[in-house]
C-alpha cells in the first residue's frame, strides 16, 4: 500500500488532494467516551488528474462522506491497516472541481489512543468528568480523519457542544460567548487563522476555571492547581518577550497555559495559543517553568517553521531546546543557560550509550522512519544532539551576533512551511555564503547521518556545578567511610539554585554509587523525600531504588500511581524492575494503574517489563 512519498508515517497524499480547512462540528459525549459529529474539509486538487482523495485514519467510526455542494455521497474505502493508521480513499465524482468541500460524519471509538477520558472520580474536583487529547506524532488520526503528516497545514475552526459545568478549550482562539444549546448542554466556538500541522490539533474539556496570568496569558485548571499555577508561570510573558526579541513576532495572539489532570504523559506540549502542561511542573517556587519556555519557543520552532515529517524532528526539538537554553540565558543569566544543558546531557549519554546502543540507526539526528513508528523512535537525540549541532554552528559562525539574526531570518522564510533538513542546509549555506573558511571542514554528514553521541561536545561553562559536584564528592568519600562523623547540613544546599540540587542528584547517580546507608542520611539531612519539586524528588527515588533503600520504595509507587508522565514512570519502573524482590510489586502496580496511562507512556512502561518487545 503506498505511502506519502515525502512521509513514511503516512498515506495521505496532499501532492494529490490537499486540504486547506477543517471545520469541526463535535458533540463530547462523556457517557459513551466518544467525540462525534461532523467535519466539514475544504480540499485544494492539486494533481487535477486526481481521482480520489487520500487520508489517515486509526480506530475511527466513519457513517458517511459528502460532497457539500450536492449533498452526494461519496464512496470509500479503509485499508492497509498498520499499527499506526490505515488509508482513507474517498472517490472523488467525474465531475469534481478543483476546490471543494466535503463533509465525514463519525465518531471516535473506544479504541481512540488520542484521548484520556476521565470520570468525576478521576478529577480532582470529582464532579465533571474530563477529557483531552494529545495528537503528536501521528495521532491526530484517531481523533478526526485526517491527512495526518507535518507536510501539510490546515487553518480550522470549530464548534463542540459539552455538559453544562464543563469547560471546552482547544488549540485555537476562543470565539464569541458560549452558547447555550438547550439540551443541558453549551456550544463553544473555536478559529485557528493561522496554518497549523495536524497534531496541533488539540482539545481538552472539563471542569475548567482561569486566572489572567500576563496581556496576552491565562492559566487554565481545576481549581485546586490555580493558584499555584498563576504564580508558578507569572514569568510567562517575561518568557515571551524574550522568545520575540530572539525570533521575531509572536504571531499566534493569545497564550494560555492549560494544566492537565496528572496522567497527561508529557511535560508540557506545545498546542497552538495553549500549551498543555502537566500538574507535576509545579512545585510553588517556579523552578519547571523552563518547560514553558520551551513550548514557548516552539511557538516558531515546530509551530511556525515545521519538520517535513518525523524524520527530520530535530528541526522542532533540537532548535526548541537551543532556544529554550537562550531564553533561560537572557532571564537568568549565561552562567544558568549553561547549566541547563549540562544538566540535559547526561540523558543523552544514557539514551545513545544504554538505551539504544552507540551504533543504532536511530542515534542519528536524521534517523529513517521507514516502518518505525515515531513514538518507538522518541529520544533525546533529535533535541540534544540537535541542540549540540547547533551550538556547535553557532561558535563556527562568530556566536550569538551572527546566529541569532540567522535564526530569526530561517524563521522568517520558513514560516507557514514545512521542511527537511536539506533545506535547512541549503539556507544555512547561502546565509553564511562569506563564511567557508570557518565552515569548510563540518564534517556535515556525521552530524547529520552518523549514529552514536554527537560529534562535538559543546564547550560547558562550569561555573554553577563545581560547588555541586563538590558537595556531591564530598558525599561519595564520606560514602566509602561512614563510620567518620557526618559532616553534612541541610544548609549546604542553601546557596543553590533548583537546577543546581537537581544536578548534585544526577551527580550522585553516576559513576560509584553510595551507600545504602549514605542515601539513608542523605535522606535525612536534606529531607528530598518531602521536596514539593517533583524533578527532586523523582531523583531522590531513582537514587534509592538503585541502592535497594525499602523508603524510596512507597514513594516511587504513589509517583506512578498518581502521574503519568512519561519521563518519571518510565524510568522508575525499570529500576523496581532490575531490582528483582520488586519485580512483582511493578507489575501489580502497572496492572492496577495501566487504564490511567496515555499510550505513549504505557507502551513505554510495557517494554520496560518486558510485555512487548523492544525496538
Ligand atoms: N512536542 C514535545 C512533546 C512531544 C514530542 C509529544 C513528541 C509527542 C511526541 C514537547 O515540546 C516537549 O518536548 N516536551 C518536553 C519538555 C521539554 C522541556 C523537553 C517533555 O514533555 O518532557
Ligand atoms: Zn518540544
Amino acid at each position: 500500500m503506498a505511502l506519502s512519498p515525502i512521509d513514511p508515517n503516512s498515506y495521505a497524499r496532499g501532492d494529490l488532494v490537499k486540504t486547506t480547512h477543517i471545520h469541526m462540528d463535535w458533540d463530547v459525549d462523556f457517557q459513551a467516551k466518544v467525540l462525534s459529529g461532523t467535519c466539514t474539509y475544504s480540499m485544494t486538487k492539486v494533481d487535477p488528474s486526481a481521482t480520489s482523495v487520500l487520508m489517515d485514519v486509526r480506530d475511527v467510526d466513519i457513517s458517511s462522506v459528502k460532497l457539500e455542494s450536492s449533498g452526494e455521497e461519496l464512496k470509500f474505502t479503509i485499508d492497509g491497516e498498520t499499527p499506526f493508521g490505515s488509508r482513507l480513499e474517498i472517490q472523488l465524482p467525474t465531475e469534481c472541481a478543483d476546490e471543494f468541500k466535503m463533509l465525514i460524519t463519525y465518531k471516535t471509538t473506544a479504541k481512540c489512543e488520542a484521548l484520556l477520558w476521565m470520570s468525576p472520580e478521576q478529577t480532582s474536583g470529582g464532579v465533571h468528568p474530563f477529557v483531552f487529547s494529545q495528537c503528536q506524532a501521528i495521532l491526530a488520526r484517531a481523533m478526526l480523519p485526517c491527512q495526518d503528516t507535518p507536510s501539510i497545514k490546515v487553518t480550522y475552526s470549530a464548534s463542540v457542544t459539552a455538559p453544562v459545568g464543563v469547560t471546552v478549550l482547544m488549540s485555537a482562539v476562543r470565539k464569541e460567548e458560549n452558547q447555550p444549546t438547550g439540551d443541558n448542554k453549551m456550544k463553544f466556538s473555536f478559529e485557528q487563522k493561522i496554518p497549523i500541522v495536524s497534531y496541533l490539533i488539540a482539545i481538552a474539556a472539563g471542569d475548567l476555571k482561569s486566572r489572567k496570568i500576563g496581556p496576552r496569558s491565562h492559566v487554565w485548571a481545576e481549581e485546586k492547581y490555580l493558584e499555584t499555577a498563576a504564580f508558578d508561570f507569572s514569568d510567562t510573558e517575561k518568557m515571551l518577550a524574550t522568545a520575540e526579541e530572539l525570533c521575531g513576532p509572536y504571531v499566534w495572539g493569545i497564550y494560555d497555559i492549560l494544566v492537565l489532570p496528572p496522567s497527561f504523559p508529557f511535560g508540557g506540549m506545545e498546542n497552538p495559543c495553549l500549551t498543555f502542561v502537566t500538574p507535576t511542573l509545579l512545585s510553588g517556587d517556579k523552578s519547571n517553568a523552563t518547560v514553558v519556555a520551551h513550548e514557548i519557543a516552539h511557538s516558531w520552532t515546530g509551530n511556525l517553521v515545521t519538520n517535513v515529517n518525523f524524520e527530520h524532528f530535530w528541526l522542532n526539538e533540537g532548535f526548541t531546546k537551543f532556544t529554550e537554553y537562550k531564553i533561560a540565558g537572557r532571564l537568568k543569566g549565561e552562567a544558568a543557560r549553561h547549566l541547563q544543558a549540562i544538566r540535559d546531557w547526561p540523558s543523552l549519554v544514557e539514551c545513545v550509550n544504554k538505551d539504544f546502543g552507540a551504533d543504532h540507526p536511530l542515534t542519528k539526528l536524521v534517523p529513517c522512519l521507514e516502518g518505525v513508528d515515531p513514538e518507538d523512535a522518541f529520544s533525546q537525540v533529535p533535541y540534544l544532539k540537535g541542540q549540540a549541532f547547533l551550538w556547535f554552528l553557532e561558535t563556527k559562525v562568530g556566536g550569538p551576533t551572527k546566529m541569532e539574526p540567522f535564526l530569526r531570518s530561517y524563521y522568517e522564510k520558513f514560516k507557514f512551511q514545512s521542511i527537511s533538513t536539506a533545506v535547512f542546509h541549503k539556507y544555512f549555506w547561502e546565509y553564511f555564503a562569506d563564511y567557508f573558511e570557518e565552515l569548510k571542514d563540518i564534517d556535515w554528514n556525521t552530524w547529520y547521518y552518523a549514529p552514536g553521541m554527537p560529534p562535538v561536545k559543546p564547550d560547558f561553562d562550569q561555573t554553577l556545578v563545581i560547588p555541586v559536584y563538590d558537595l556531591a564528592d564530598r558525599w561519595r568519600k564520606w560514602s566509602d567511610d561512614t563510620s567518620a562523623v557526618c559532616p553534612f547540613h541541610q544548609d549546604d544546599l542553601k546557596s543553590f539554585m533548583s537546577e543546581q540540587v537537581t544536578e548534585f542528584l544526577n551527580n550522585l547517580m553516576v559513576g560509584d554509587p553510595l551507600s545504602l546507608k549514605a542515601v539513608e542520611k542523605l535522606t535525612e539531612v536534606y529531607k528530598f523525600n518531602e521536596s514539593p519539586n517533583k524533578e527532586i524528588l523523582f531523583r531522590w527515588i531513582r537514587l534509592g531504588l538503585g541502592v535497594h533503600y525499602e523508603a524510596s520504595v512507597q514513594p516511587a509507587v504513589d509517583l506512578v500511581t498518581e502521574v503519568g508522565r512519561g519521563k518519571y514512570v518510565i524510568p522508575i519502573y525499570r529500576d523496581l524492575w532490575k531490582w528483582e524482590e520488586k519485580k512483582q510489586l511493578a507489575l501489580d502496580t502497572f496492572e492496577a494503574t495501566r487504564a490511567k496511562l496515555m499510550s505513549m507512556a504505557r507502551e513505554g512502561v510495557a517494554k520496560e517489563l518486558g510485555l512487548k518487545p523492544k525496538v
